[in-house]
Parts: C-alpha cells; structure tokens; sequence
C-alpha cells in the first residue's frame, strides 16, 4: 500500500461536501493570510512560503523556503494541496499537520475556507 494511502482516507473520511467558493469574499479572508503569505505576481516567501499555484501544487515546493520537518515528512509522503486537504489544513493547521510551522489558529467558518481557496486558485 502507498504511504500516502491512509492520509488520502483520512482526507476523505474527515472532509464534508466541498462548497463552491466565491472568490472576492476570499480575498477578503486573505487578509489574514497576508501577515505571512504572498500571493500573485512577483510574490516572494515572507514568514510563510509563496502560494501562488498553490491550488493543486505538491506540498513544500516554493523554492527557497525552509519548510518544518513536518512538512517535508507529508511532502516527502506525497502530499498535494488540492481542495480536501487545503480545506483541513487551513481550517486547523496543527491538527492536519502536527508540528507544521504555521503559527495560525485556523479559519473557523467553513465558508471562510471555501472562498479562500476560491481565491487562491484565481492565482494559479
Ligand atoms: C503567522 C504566519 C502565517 C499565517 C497567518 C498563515 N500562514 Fe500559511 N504558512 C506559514 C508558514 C510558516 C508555513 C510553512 C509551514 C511549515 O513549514 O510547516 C505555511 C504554509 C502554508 C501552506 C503550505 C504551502 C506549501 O508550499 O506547501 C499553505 C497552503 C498555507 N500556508 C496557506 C495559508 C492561508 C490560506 C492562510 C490564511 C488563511 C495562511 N496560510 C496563514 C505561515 C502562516
């Protein structure tokens, strides 16, 4: 069985029916995100990687960022960031990813999370 397997169950098992997101509400919710994290053009690493293509891209790879050990485990699993495991990761980063370096308590309302990644993606 791949390593990866039981992540990809948990995801399944773990994440509701995905809401369509509306992307101008996400760039509000973004704001969150920015004491951290660029996004769009010429966007750099700051305390948190760059995120643009984030949407769908594997996990750990903007260039020049030092990423957590955690990270790199779940990339090195095979981690990619599509909607399901964005979606538990920005909704509690630290219980989709014990000892990830994001410092950020998670986006409490569904629908926050849902037009984030709505956002992100209009950044691909
Ligand atoms: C306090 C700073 C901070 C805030 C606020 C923050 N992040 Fe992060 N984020 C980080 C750091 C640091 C990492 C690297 C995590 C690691 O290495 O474990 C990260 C990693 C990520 C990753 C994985 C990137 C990759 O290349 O694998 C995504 C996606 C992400 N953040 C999205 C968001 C979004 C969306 C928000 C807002 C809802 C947000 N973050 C808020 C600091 C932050």
């Amino acid at each position: 069985m791949p390593r990866a397997l039981p992540l990809v169950l948990a995801l399944t098992l773990a994440t509701p029916a995905l809401a369509d997101g509306d992307a101008a509400s996400g760039e509000k919710v973004f704001r969150k995100c920015k004491a951290c994290h660029q996004v769009g053009e010429g966007a750099e690493n700051r305390t948190g990687p760059a995120l643009n293509g984030i949407v769908g891209k594997a996990a750990g790879t903007a260039e020049g960022f030092d990423y957590s050990s955690a990270l790199q485990d779940a990339a090195a699993d095979g981690l990619v960031w599509d909607e399901a495991s964005l979606s538990a990761y920005l909704a509690k980063p630290r219980d989709f990813l014990k000892g990830t370096r994001m410092s950020f308590a998670g986006l409490r309302k569904e629908d926050d999370v849902a037009d984030v990644i709505a956002f992100l993606k209009t950044h691909p």
